[in-house]
């Protein structure tokens, strides 16, 4: 093995396709349903969506084409580098490689535009002028701004209060690609006013965020709803994120033996892993590890179940973990990290054992991002410090087992637009949240009156 710490590809080598898992899934995703449990079909989406886009959304077919004008807007920043960290390595004296792929390095810090710009282009394709999204962090929104902007269609960001609030900055990087920003809940939507009115302290929650951009996009003809995470097509266009890195893997003549994203929603986990999972179903031993924060516990601790992607129910039901659509995660730092679902395509591969999941607390996270920063240089997104946590935990069992091990994580984005958390970590003021058992429970019992997803097997 060559002495590297960044493995590039060249632009030309870039992949000029998506991989889409549903080709390959042991069993097939259960398919989203009204409230009678009765199978939507795509004309339910078109108002919310574009009709290229609800074809992605069930596509089966396996690898799908990249237009043209997506490939050029990708490579302002792609092909991201694949990275060692090897002075993190040294630091934690372990035989295990570290490697990462580095979704920072795009214009917003984050992988998110890698969605973003293919919305917006498949959009403006249909005629859409404009499109309404939600955001937690930031980062999503930020993105969808940039999305646009490349793509001409104008950009109303719905945020989540305490990040509006916890993060200004990313509020002027949305401005500075020319989108509007608003705090959630607001008094532009019904769902707002109708939340205010009864929690007006309430610091917000991505579902809230979503209820309040759908109203608004499906009131007007010329614009749709864009959704930085979950869905089907989001996670499709994440892929070229894990085809990227098993090109770099082949030229070190490595194979993994984890692979670990933090999970939100799920697209930045899945956009690394499922090139892999696709490995693991055709016989590669490789574990895949998904990670979330004990606040927010989904894919840890929640039921699979049907349920709605907002507050408002204005989705259809989607077969998924999940802790309750009326879900208010505490305000960790890790806003992209707050979403009381997983997305169906990450649900089913947990569900058939082919991925594995854990839930961090937000000390040990910060613990491990500081640690980051100190050898790698680079500051992490507090949603990517979870992943770094999950590393931290490998490499360490690695040197206890003396083995060797290659660990390959998907380095989400960067913080320098999260400094207010660090300023918290680094002055005392950041707790642990677990989410109690009642609250659990509190927050699924509206699970019991929707239609059940199949059982298993
Ligand atoms: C840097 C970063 N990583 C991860 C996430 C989590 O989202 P997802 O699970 O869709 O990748 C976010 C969401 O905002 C983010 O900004």
């Amino acid at each position: 093995m060559s002495d590297y710490v960044k493995i590039f590809l060249d632009e030309s080598e870039m992949p000029r396709q998506w991989y889409n898992i549903q080709a390959d899934l042991p069993t097939p995703l259960p398919p989203p349903v009204d409230k009678q449990g009765n199978p939507i079909g795509p004309d339910a989406l078109a108002p919310v969506f574009p009709m290229n886009l609800i074809e992605q959304e069930v596509s089966t077919e396996r690898w799908i084409d990249i237009p043209e004008p997506i490939m050029e807007a990708l490579t302002l920043w792609r092909p991201s580098p694949l990275c060692r960290a090897r002075q993190l390595e040294k630091k934690l004296d372990t035989p295990a490689i570290i490697l990462y792929k580095n979704e920072g390095v795009s214009p917003p810090g984050s992988h998110k535009p890698n969605t973003a710009v293919a919305q917006a282009y498949y959009n403006r394709e249909f005629g859409i002028k404009r499109l309404v999204t939600e955001t937690g962090a930031g980062q999503w929104g930020s993105a969808l701004a940039m999305g646009c902007r490349i793509m001409g269609l104008e950009c109303k960001v719905y945020m989540v209060r305490i990040s509006f609030d916890q993060k200004p900055f990313r509020k002027i990087m949305m401005q500075v690609w020319g989108a509007e920003c608003v705090p959630s809940p607001s008094e532009n939507t019904r769902t707002g006013r109708a939340i205010l009115a009864e929690t007006p302290d309430t610091p917000g929650s991505l579902g809230i965020a979503i209820s309040e951009a759908i109203e608004e996009a499906v009131t007007d003809d010329k614009t749709r709803y864009a959704l930085g995470s979950v869905l089907n097509h989001v996670l499709l266009h994440q892929s070229i994120i894990g085809l990227e890195a098993q090109k770099q893997l082949e030229k070190i003549n490595l194979y993994p033996d984890v692979v670990i994203g933090c999970a939100g929603g799920g697209s930045n986990f899945a956009g690394l892993a499922f090139p892999f999972v696709r490995d693991k179903i055709h016989g590669r031993d490789v574990r895949i590890l998904a990670v979330e924060p004990t606040a927010c516990p989904t894919l840890t601790r929640a039921p699979y179940a049907y349920d709605s992607g907002d507050v408002a129910m204005m989705t259809p039901l989607l077969a998924m973990y999940t802790l309750g659509h009326g879900f208010v995660p505490a305000p960790v730092h890790a806003g992209g990290l707050r979403y009381h679902g997983m997305a169906p395509l990450v649900s089913h591969v947990q569900r058939e054992g082919l991925s594995e999941a854990l839930a961090l607390d937000q000390v040990e996270c910060y613990q491990a991002a500081m640690q980051w920063a100190h050898t790698e240089g680079f500051i992490p997104a507090p949603e990517t410090s979870h992943a770094i946590a999950a590393v931290i935990r490998e490499a360490n069992q690695a040197r206890e087992e003396g083995k060797q091990r290659v660990i390959l994580f998907n380095w989400s984005g960067h913080g320098l637009m999260d400094l207010s958390g660090y300023d918290n970590f680094l002055n005392g003021h950041l707790t642990d949240y677990h989410l109690p058992d009642d609250e659990l429970q509190r927050s699924t019992a509206v699970l019991d009156n929707l239609p059940k997803p199949p059982p298993r097997g």
